[in-house]
């Protein structure tokens, strides 16, 4: 199975990508979490990235595709996977089928006036990756090993504006681009969590099994 999960910042996709990845024994490549571990580890792509993301700007295509094609190249995605974050422009888009054939891709939908307040209320434990909303976590710790939790460098409201901007600008016309190859299913991402897994189960069970 290979997956693409579109979406606004904040729409839910990284959740949800971990939920089904492990419901279908899926791999989870977030371009999101692998610009940041090269941020982490100060490679010259995490340089350049870190500078992008802190602006809310995308990454070059040249540099993301290259990564993604790469992390597809490795055997455990043989096992298929989920693509969250990518492609994320029309050219990443037109580029991919020179790679794989994608199965469903999934857009998530939220009204932007939530996103926002998604986005802001957004915590993630430095040491587990575990991502909470602490509007309906509440505590700023996390559940499994206690560990003060983190806010993202690009979720304040300042740098959120600008990654809305770019995506109505960027990613917005992906939609139409797959809506055309007749892959694109819309999910209401304005649920809870749970809901909105099953919704996606449904049209994964109806599209590709
Ligand atoms: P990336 O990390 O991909 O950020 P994003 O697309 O802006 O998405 P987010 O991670 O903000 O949100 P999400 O949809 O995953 O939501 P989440 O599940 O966390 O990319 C960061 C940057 O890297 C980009 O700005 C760009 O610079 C660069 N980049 C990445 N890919 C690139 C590419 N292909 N090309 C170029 N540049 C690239 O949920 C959000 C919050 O809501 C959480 O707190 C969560 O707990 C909560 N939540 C989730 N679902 C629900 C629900 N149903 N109800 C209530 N709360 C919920």
């Amino acid at each position: 199975m290979k997956l693409v999960f579109l979406g606004p910042p904040g729409a839910g996709k990284g959740t949800q990508a971990e939920r089904i990845c492990e419901k279908y024994g899926l791999v989870h490549i977030s371009t999101g979490d692998m610009l940041r571990e090269q941020i982490e580890a100060q490679t010259d792509i995490g340089r350049l990235a870190g500078e992008l993301i802190n602006r809310g700007e995308l990454v070059p295509d040249e540099v993301v595709i290259r990564m993604v094609m790469d992390r597809i190249a490795m055997n455990d995605a043989n096992r298929g996977f989920i693509l969250d974050g990518f492609p994320r422009t029309v050219a990443q888009a037109e580029k991919l089928p020179e790679f794989i054939d994608v199965d469903l891709v999934v857009n998530i939908d939220v009204p932007m006036e939530k996103l926002i307040h998604r986005i802001t209320n957004r915590r993630s434990c430095p040491h587990c990756d575990i991502v909470y909303n602490i509007a309906v976590h509440k505590a700023e710790i996390c559940d499994k090993c206690g560990r003060q939790l983190v806010l993202r460098d690009d979720d304040t409201p300042e740098v959120a504006m600008e990654r809305f901007h770019v995506y109505r600008a960027r990613t917005l016309p992906i939609i139409n681009y797959y809506e055309a190859k007749n892959v694109l299913v819309h999910v209401n991402g304005d649920q809870v969590v749970e809901a909105v897994t099953d919704e996606i189960v449904r049209e994964i069970e109806k599209g590709c099994l």
